[in-house]
């Protein structure tokens, strides 16, 4: 048991058997129609309770900022009632886990938005270099829609009735999605936030409706139960960051006296955010990098051995190894996932990983 992976962690608001974290991963499987998750969605959440952590994958906190065909929402009882039963399940086997509160901004479509609507943004910018996935293909993407100011401030107040939500489900925190290109990065970001009132105009500007949110959501739900999550200089969706660092320098500097359960960084590209950031956050850090091949166990041990993260979260690895943290333990083979059956269909690809006993 050397692997700093596999030590527990006790921070300010989180007490855990180990530091491995299992990333936010969106798998398409709840009902499209009214976004509850799937039956099969609390099974596969049991399945991976051994993480210290579970994140969720992203949920809806408006039916404007669904992504894509079969993702879940936090925002009707239906929906509460469905998260419950995972929320259940995953307590039942053992394991802690946090809802991911995600508006995608301009990276939906029409054909995804209830009545036909036209997605929302910081500003009118539209994606031009890729098509985006809806139930009729892929498709081009159309020009978004700005949001109003009061529009913006509606925003803010659907990302804290989705914490609520999300207590109430059972959930044992949120963490807020401002990562990867969607709603939150799009308002940072120079390229897709022109906006002249108080949301952009100067890096404060840019800065304050994720910092409006985080506020907001910890006001509702207790700061403990928060973490936010922040890609820098993420170039993914076509964001494109003049200053990645002042940015992030100036975000972490503004959140880090609210006392957050966490801050989860993903590091990608050439700004070292997690080197750069840690000494700037003072509460507990998660690591994660995104690239082509899927996070290995070296690479987390790397990251927690050289200090620059507290926990470290893994994604792909978690799809096809539930039982992620024994295989780590006992240096087990792992399982390779079928990328094909990532996102939508059933028990395919989702609940049908075996755990090591079984796979043995
Ligand atoms: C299928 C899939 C779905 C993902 N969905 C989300 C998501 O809903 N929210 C999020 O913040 N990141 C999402 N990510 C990014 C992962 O959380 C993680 O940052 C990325 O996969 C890199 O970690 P890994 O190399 O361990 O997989 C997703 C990644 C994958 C592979």
């Amino acid at each position: 048991m050397d692997s700093p992976l596999l030590l527990p962690y006790e921070g300010p608001h989180l007490e855990l058997p180990n530091r491995i974290v299992m990333a936010p991963m969106t798998r398409g499987r709840a009902d499209d129609e009214t976004g509850v998750p799937h039956p099969l969605t609390a099974a596969y959440y049991a399945q991976r309770a051994s993480a210290g952590l579970l994140v969720s994958e992203g949920i809806w906190s408006n039916a404007t900022g669904k992504g894509g065909p079969g993702i879940p929402g936090l925002v009707t009882d239906a929906q509460v009632e469905g998260w419950r039963d995972v929320t259940g399940a995953v307590h039942a086997a053992g394991g802690r886990i946090f809802a991911q509160l995600w508006h995608v901004g301009r990276m939906t479509h029409p054909l995804i938005l209830p009545d036909g609507a036209t997605p929302v943004a910081p500003s009118p910018v539209r994606i031009e270099s890729e098509q985006i996935y809806t139930n009729l293909g892929d498709v081009d993407h159309v020009t978004p829609r700005a949001l109003t100011t009061a529009e913006t401030e509606a925003a803010i107040a659907d990302f804290a009735a989705e914490a609520r939500n999300a207590i109430r489900a059972g959930f044992d925190g949120v963490e807020v999605h401002g990562a990867n290109g969607y709603l939150i990065q799009q308002f940072l970001a120079e390229n897709t936030n022109r906006r002249t009132d108080r949301f952009g105009g100067s890096r404060n500007g840019r800065l304050r409706f994720a910092v409006d949110v985080v506020e907001a959501v910890a006001a509702e739900v207790g700061p403990g139960r928060v973490g936010l999550r922040i890609s820098p200089g993420n170039p993914e969706n076509e964001i494109a960051e003049q200053d990645a660092q002042g940015t992030y320098r100036a975000l972490v500097d503004a959140i880090d006296p609210l006392g957050l359960a966490y801050l989860h960084i993903i590091e990608r590209g050439a700004y070292g955010a997690l080197a750069d950031l840690r000494p700037r956050w003072s509460g507990t850090l998660i690591g994660n990098f995104n690239g082509p091949e899927a996070n290995g166990r070296r690479t987390g041990e790397e990251v927690l051995a050289a200090g620059l993260a507290d926990l470290f979260s893994f994604g792909r690895l978690f799809i096809s190894n539930p039982d992620l943290p024994a295989r780590f333990a006992t240096g087990a083979p792992l399982a390779p996932y079928r990328p094909e059956l990532v996102y939508g269909g059933g028990d395919e690809g989702y609940t049908d990983y075996p755990a090591l006993a079984h796979a043995r």
